[in-house]
């Protein structure tokens, strides 16, 4: 028989959020009554520009895209504030960027750090290298990071550190000292996963330049509205940059892809107002939940917000089955490690769709 590493037999599988496609075939459902609050994407769609631009480019498709991407690289640059020596593109996402984190600095048997609960694919795709999780702890209820449960993580294997902020799925921002404490206990990598900091208005970008271990996480699946482009970027010093270009798939980045992310760097506007829109609609949305009575709800810096239901009476799972066979998509958040089953995670959209999830919640909570 064919033989398969350990690992792969070992692995939880990583259960990613559901598309509108999968359940409007599941639920008999019409795709344009569906509303998706599963995944942070961007409620306005793509920029328009970004459409036109790869509409006039289509018959790229039959050539090999560039593997330097200069273009695209110095465009990041500028919305960044760095240099285009500092900026490494992904064109599987930011996720691919976590592979060749991966693939540059784990050897088997080393160890990284991922606070609980936080994005689960840094472990999923991480423990394919050989390299081992340590947990440290995110405070639910302050919505903060225990930066002592990561200090006391660290160890002479530690060789990643991740720091989600704003935090996925609680929503909570960590402070720039303690990021600057954890830089400066550990010649480890750390990693801070910046992927909603357009939502929080803060960056860690002046740390750059201090700390010669630091790299910035960012995507362009979220406010840019490109989530099936699947491109995400990373910041960190040269060295760092150059060391994961050796080992980074060299045409994963494809023709449209890289248009579509020039496209929407240049559409200012968009970019404003999709800012505007998420972060109103979060605050809107924010003001509703907590006026429901058994939900409690956790402020949040990024599109999306974390609700705990176990006082309805009902597990994440149910309510989410529930909010499916009505056409919302929600997270059901019992994949995320360090929650237990009774949170889901909801995803700002426009105000009307917010309202007509609320309707709906309200419904099915008065039902139950
Ligand atoms: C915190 C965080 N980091 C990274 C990613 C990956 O983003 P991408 O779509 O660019 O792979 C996500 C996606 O949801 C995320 O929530």
């Amino acid at each position: 028989m064919v033989k398969i590493r350990k690992i792969i037999n070992e692995l939880d599988p990583y259960i990613p959020g559901r598309s509108i496609k999968e359940i409007a075939s599941e639920y008999s459902l019409q795709k344009e009554d569906i509303i998706k609050l599963g995944s942070n994407e961007n409620p306005l769609g793509p920029s328009p520009r970004a459409i036109e631009a790869i509409k006039g480019e289509l018959d790229l498709i039959s050539q090999y895209p560039e593997s330097g991407l200069r273009d695209l690289k110095e465009e990041i640059a500028k919305y960044s504030g760095v240099s285009a020596q500092e900026v490494i593109i992904g064109g599987d996402g930011a996720d691919e960027i976590i592979d060749v984190l991966g693939k540059t600095f784990l050897d088997p048997g080393c160890e990284f750090i991922v606070p609980l609960p936080s994005y689960m694919y840094y472990e999923f795709t991480l423990r394919t290298h050989g390299a081992i999780p340590v947990y440290g702890r995110w405070d639910v209820e302050e919505n903060k990071l225990d930066v002592e449960s990561v200090l006391g993580a660290i160890t002479p294997e530690t060789r990643l550190i991740f720091l989600c902020s704003p935090n996925n799925p609680t929503g909570g921002l960590i402070d720039k000292e303690d990021i600057e404490t954890i830089l400066s206990s550990t010649d480890a990598l750390v990693v801070v996963d910046e992927a909603y900091f357009e939502f929080s208005g803060v960056n860690n970008i002046d740390l750059i330049d201090k700390y010669e271990n630091l790299f910035i996480l960012r995507t362009f699946s979220k406010v840019m509205g490109l989530a099936g482009m699947r491109i995400g970027y990373g910041l960190s010093n040269p060295r760092i940059i150059e060391y994961m270009h050796r080992v980074k798939p060299v045409f994963s980045l494809t023709n449209l892809s890289h248009i579509a992310a020039l496209a929407t760097l240049r559409d200012t506007d968009y970019l404003e107002e999709s800012t505007r829109v998420s972060v109103e609609s979060r605050e809107f949305l924010y003001e509703k939940i907590s006026r429901i009575n058994h939900l409690k709800v956790f402020k949040s810096k990024a599109n999306y917000l974390l609700v705990d239901v176990r006082k309805t009476g009902m597990n994440s799972s149910q309510i989410a089955k529930k909010l499916l066979e009505k056409g919302i998509i929600v997270r059901d958040c019992k994949s995320f490690k360090g929650l237990d089953d009774y949170w889901i995670r909801v995803s700002v959209g426009t105000i009307p769709e917010d309202e007509r999830f609320i309707e709906v919640l309200q419904n099915i909570l008065n039902e139950s």
